[in-house]
């Protein structure tokens, strides 16, 4: 595509992300005409496609001088990329389809800032801070951290001591798991696979691999498109909840043995193994919605096979040594984002209000605060679900005076 047609498709891409993000339009009136940001540096490293570039602009536009990458070499927007640098003056390093070299180099580039706050997604450039960056730590106060593997990692840095600024779990508020993490990661895991594949899911046998936020979500769309879906966990309550649900639930070792399709978001590692592809039918088609690739093991695929080639943009079949084949959606990678259009943009929109919200607070409160990760404050979560509400046309009843004394008393019984 010509330069000038694929930053025209960024613009528009970006324009119709930000008429749909009217939680963070809200918000960023407000933010804006106070200059909540005024003099700050923001370092971030989100998907680099519409949705966070709405996100990094509004920040911008409140004050600050911001720097964007990807958090994940395989999920940009380049029209989207070309259109932050070009049009909106927003320095962006992200490209789709990076090497890891060049994935760390703009990892370097957006830490050259100097940054006051960083936005992360995963922590990697959280990690290249105290690691590689580590002469920076002194003028970082803070950090956001938007998804459940970025989180784990920073709780086990805070538990060994060793992380050395506040960082908000953007990801624990209600209004960014609750929705993003199961309906957005629902649906747009299904359009991933459905892109990248234009196969039926009705009549599949579907595996998911995890029946937290996201599997939930992923297993309830597959069920809702005619799958038959099996869940595989490690968590006995998780496991009960998913047969309560409707689900089969076996180990990973059974269910591939009949799936047509598994997908893992457990965030965890080694969810497909060789023992696991040894077992599965002709066909099967492998993808992972967690947040790093190594759910699904591409050595393993790559040994038992005799060779391997691109069948269709994001497929890759693999000719395995007993004769059969398997198809590797998006070289293992979050399949939603590197074949499909990421999170609708309304779901993002509560995402990015918590975000927008989370770096003010941060701002306000980061000198009082001891490094740590933190939760986010219930108000914060109160507000954007309240605007959410506003935006949606909904009302809701309001506890009456006598049922607030009721709630909080313990005289009344029966
Ligand atoms: P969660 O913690 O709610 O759920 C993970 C589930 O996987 C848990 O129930 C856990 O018991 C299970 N699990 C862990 N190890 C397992 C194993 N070896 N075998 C089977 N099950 C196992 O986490 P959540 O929020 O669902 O996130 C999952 C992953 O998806 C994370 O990597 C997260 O960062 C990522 N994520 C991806 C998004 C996307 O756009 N694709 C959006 C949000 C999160």
């Amino acid at each position: 595509m010509a330069k000038n047609e694929l930053l025209e498709k960024g613009v528009n891409r970006i324009e119709w992300a930000k008429t749909h993000m009217k939680v963070l339009g809200k918000i960023r009136e407000r933010m804006v005409k106070e200059k909540v940001f005024e003099g700050l540096k923001v370092g971030m490293a989100l998907h680099t496609e519409a949705k966070t570039a709405v996100l990094a602009l509004t920040i911008q536009e409140a004050g600050a001088e911001v720097r964007l990458t990807s958090c994940n070499p395989l999920s940009t927007d380049d029209s989207v990329a070309l259109a932050l640098n070009e049009k909106y003056g927003l320095e962006t390093y992200a490209k789709k389809g990076q090497s890891n070299k060049d994935y760390y180099n703009s990892l370097n580039k957006v830490l050259d800032i100097k940054p006051d706050y960083v936005i992360d997604d995963g922590a990697d450039l959280i990690f290249l801070l105290h690691t590689k960056r580590k002469e920076l730590l002194g003028k970082v106060k803070g950090a956001n951290e938007e998804t459940t593997t970025g989180i784990m990692r920073l709780r086990a840095m805070a538990q060994e001591g060793a992380l050395k600024f506040p960082v908000m779990s953007v990801n624990d508020a209600y209004m960014k798991y609750l929705f993003d993490n199961r309906y957005g990661t629902g649906q747009s895991t299904m359009d991933g696979i459905m892109t990248a594949t234009n196969l039926v899911l009705a009549g599949k046998n579907f595996v998911v691999a995890g029946y937290g936020w996201c599997g939930r979500g992923i297993a309830m769309r597959a069920k809702g498109m005619g799958a038959d879906v099996t869940v595989c966990e490690v968590d006995a309550i998780r496991a009960i909840e998913a047969k309560l649900d409707g689900f089969a639930v076996m180990p990973m070792r059974e269910a591939a043995r009949h799936a047509d399709m598994i997908v893992s978001a457990t965030g965890c590692k080694d969810i497909v193994t060789a023992e696991d592809i040894k077992v599965m039918r002709d066909g099967c088609v492998l993808a992972n919605s967690g947040h790093f690739d190594n759910e699904i093991s591409k050595a393993a695929l790559e040994k038992l096979s005799k060779k391997h080639r691109k069948v269709r943009e994001m497929v890759e079949e693999y000719q395995l040594k007993n004769g059969r084949k398997v198809y590797l959606l998006a070289d293992g990678r979050l399949v939603n984002l590197a074949a499909g259009q990421g999170h609708p943009v309304e779901i993002m929109d509560m995402s990015f209000a918590i975000q927008a919200l989370c770096l003010e607070y941060l701002d306000f409160s980061a000198q009082t605060l001891e490094p740590d990760v933190y939760d986010v404050p219930d108000h914060l979560d109160d507000m954007v679900a309240r605007i959410k509400l506003e935006t949606m046309g909904i009302r809701i009843d309001r506890l009456s005076k006598g049922q607030q004394n009721y709630v909080r008393s313990w005289r009344e019984g029966t």
